[in-house]
């Protein structure tokens, strides 16, 4: 069983000999520092939110109003922070969360492969974004034995809804996440002051322009003609799903069907009764509608509607502290977003997988702390709120 909180002792004991760690391990160092080193149109795309971005910062700022007791006298002495999921045993409860520009946050352009291998490195699955600069392929190969899973942005062509699907479970992704809050781009100003839109530009199509089914949609190959390849791509990304849409996805796989941007009880239950595996309680981190509620605060009413079905979560996730926070609120398994883009802009694979590193010893520590010895302890132990 990893012992996550012993990587204090490794920064501290290197601190010994003068070595302090190359990539802050609190966010808003960590933040400050990417700011800087980001190119401004990669800086503006990740940071930047919807609208005045009240929601994207109440997100993270929620955490605030949720606290947990701790419990003393309690054998911590190791903690156990492993999960089942779809079948799998994980070593901790966290993923990376899929974030399309992902790709463009490494100088040599190739940071889904980057983010790959610090999930090979730290065992933290990544969910691979359509949005990609390398095939979902080489991101596959590059996760090594860690699973991943593959996340679809559904197009309107289905015939290329499908293929990207078959292409996901041929290179051995372990589910399928679709997200349901993205088929149009929510009102970004940061983005819009500088008339920036990264895939208009022809980043991050690699899982496009490398299909079979997309290329036949086509005149002429990417590589003759990129301009008319963007064009085809925006013409066909973002089909409006409704629930009738629900058979023919269910259809797409056998792989775990998990619904990305739940954050409705009644849409919780009837995403179950309609052949999900999973839901994925998210708000897209504030980036897709400021809406005002943080997508914490929603949480506990979309578990309680999925009893028994698994609920991931993302949104607002910046410490170990948060982890713990959404876990007692009963979600299952937890994403990482920003932060680990942050570590990859600083110092790529190695950089993202120290960011993780810092979220899961702080977890750890927290649970060592306050008598959590397993996540059945801290779901039982539970979060108030306290304001
Ligand atoms: C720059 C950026 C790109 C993103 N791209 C995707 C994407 O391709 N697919 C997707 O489902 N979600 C995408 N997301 C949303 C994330 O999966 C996740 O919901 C969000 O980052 C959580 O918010 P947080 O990072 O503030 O914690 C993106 C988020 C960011 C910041």
């Amino acid at each position: 069983m990893p012992h996550y909180g012993d990587y204090q002792n490794a920064i501290y004991f290197a601190g010994l000999s003068g070595v302090v760690p190359k990539v802050p391990v609190d966010f808003a160092t960590l933040a400050a520092r990417a700011t800087a080193a980001m190119p401004a149109s990669v800086r503006d795309y990740v940071q930047g939110g919807c609208g005045d971005e009240y929601t994207q910062d109440h997100n993270a700022a929620a955490f605030r109003h949720w606290g947990m007791v701790p419990r003393m006298m309690v054998d911590c002495a190791t903690r156990d922070l492993s999960i089942d999921l779809f079948g799998l045993r994980l070593p901790s409860p966290i993923f990376m969360a899929p974030i399309g520009v992902t790709g463009l946050m490494t100088p040599d352009g190739h940071g889904d492969l980057a983010a790959a291998r610090a999930a090979a490195e730290t065992r933290v699955p990544l969910v691979a974004s359509t949005l990609s600069n390398d095939p979902l392929e080489d991101v596959a190969e590059a996760m090594g034995d860690t699973p991943g899973f593959f996340q679809l942005y559904t197009p309107k062509d289905r015939d290329l809804a499908a293929s990207l699907v078959s292409r996901a479970e041929a290179a051995g992704y372990k589910g399928i996440v679709v997200t349901l809050d993205t088929w149009v781009t929510g009102w970004r100003p940061r983005d819009l002051n500088t008339g920036n839109f990264p895939q208009l530009r022809g980043h991050v199509l690699a899982n496009y322009f490398s299909d079979p089914v997309f290329r036949r949609l086509l005149q002429t190959p990417p590589e003759q003609d990129p301009a008319a390849a963007v064009r085809s791509w925006a013409a066909t990304f973002g089909k409006v799903l409704t629930w009738d849409d629900m058979p023919w996805l269910r259809s797409l796989t056998k792989l775990p069907l998990i619904l990305k941007g739940i954050c409705h009880p009644d849409d919780a239950r009837r995403a179950i009764d309609t052949g999900a595996d999973a839901i994925y309680c998210s708000n897209h981190g504030g980036r897709q509608a400021n809406g005002g509620i943080a997508a914490i605060d929603m949480l506990p009413g979309v578990v309680a509607a999925a009893g028994r079905t698994p609920v991931l979560f993302d949104s607002g996730i910046r410490s170990g502290s948060d982890v713990v926070k959404a876990l007692a609120l009963g979600a299952a398994a937890v994403g990482v977003g920003r932060p680990y883009s942050y570590g990859l802009a600083l110092d790529g694979a190695a950089g993202a997988a120290h960011v993780l590193r810092c979220i899961l010893a702080e977890a750890d520590l927290l649970m060592a702390v306050n008598g959590y010895p397993d996540l059945a302890a801290v779901r039982a132990a539970g979060a108030s709120r306290t304001a």
